[in-house]
């Protein structure tokens, strides 16, 4: 007898809870990850459960699914990465191994409006820097009609990824790609700079799950304390900011690295679904008087 649509997600939830995948990558949850997949698997929209629930699965169809999910939990891969797309917002990126799998939060806040106040009719170049699969650079894009996007990553790979997203969404008018070192090769000025760079400390590195190491080191590695990148980023920030610009900075589960390392610097704490500790704002006028108030080597 064939089983339904409902039947193989909660077959292949229980699967894929009993082997012990790790989620985080677009779902956090064994029912959210298995609906994706199978959901994927036959072709049917993945936001709209309801109206496959019932939908008989022939036989055929339950062992390609079958064989998706033996590959989730055999490779550990994060499913974005088999199935080649990942949803921000309700937009939909093409991403492979070459880039990490995007989910960055600062997407929640281009959608909903929460960092407009410091933006305005000024607001013209916009930087996403350590741009990934580029996802963050087309929301802008899209957000903001009016303005000229720059993606810039040191991983020439990342840009082919970002590349396909820039075409996919016919954002190539608007959106250049630029092969950077943090900013060497960003002189701006920018009035925006969006920034979701590698955080990840040595320590926490080391006890990631099997599913975030097959993504790019380089996405994610940011040295002892986490703040290589963020280090330099704030050292030579201020030099590219036009007076007025603000840089909206992601920093994961990091915030006491962050304070330690940066004592005296006044951020804005930015609300998103993951509380009020991991993405903030950052006005030039701030990191400047920061950079001014620190020893060049804590800066
Ligand atoms: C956490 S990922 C973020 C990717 C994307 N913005 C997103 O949110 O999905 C960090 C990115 O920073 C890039 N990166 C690492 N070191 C860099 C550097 N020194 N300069 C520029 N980009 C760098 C990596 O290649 C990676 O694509």
């Amino acid at each position: 007898m064939n089983s339904t649509v409902i039947e193989l997600i909660e077959a292949s939830a229980s699967r894929l809870a009993d082997a012990g995948v790790a989620f985080g990558h677009g779902t956090d949850n064994a029912f959210d990850e298995a609906a994706w997949l199978v959901l994927w698997q036959l072709r049917l929209p993945i936001d709209d459960i309801d109206d496959a629930a019932d939908r008989p699965v022939s036989p055929a169809d339950a062992a390609r699914v079958a064989v998706l999910i033996d590959t989730r939990i055999d490779t550990r891969k994060p499913a974005a990465y088999l199935t080649k797309e990942a949803w921000l917002q309700g937009v939909s990126f093409y991403v492979d191994e070459r880039a990490i799998v995007p989910r960055s939060f600062i997407a929640e806040l281009l959608a909903d409006g929460s960092i407009d106040h410091w933006l305005g009719e000024h607001t013209l170049q916009v930087l996403d820097l350590c741009t990934g699969n580029g996802s963050l650079a087309v929301l802008a894009a899209m957000t903001y009609p009016d303005v000229q996007v720059t993606a810039a990553d040191i991983s020439t790979e990342a840009l082919e990824v970002a590349a396909i997203n820039v075409a996919r969404h016919q954002l190539d008018g608007r959106i250049t790609l630029v092969e950077s070192d943090g900013l060497s090769a960003l002189p701006g000025p920018w009035d925006l700079i969006l920034c979701n760079p590698p955080y990840v400390n040595t320590g926490s590195m080391a006890a990631l799950p099997a599913e975030y190491l097959a993504e790019p080191s380089l996405a994610l590695a940011g040295g002892n304390d986490g703040m290589d990148f963020v280090r330099s980023l704030l050292r030579a920030a201020p030099a590219v900011m036009n007076e007025t610009a603000v840089l909206v900075l992601e920093i994961g589960n990091e915030r006491d690295h962050f304070e330690t390392a940066f004592p005296t610097l006044e951020a804005i704490w930015l609300e998103t679904a993951a509380g009020e500790d991991q993405v903030m704002l950052l006005t030039r006028d701030a990191i400047a008087r920061a950079n001014a108030g620190s020893p060049a080597s804590t800066l």
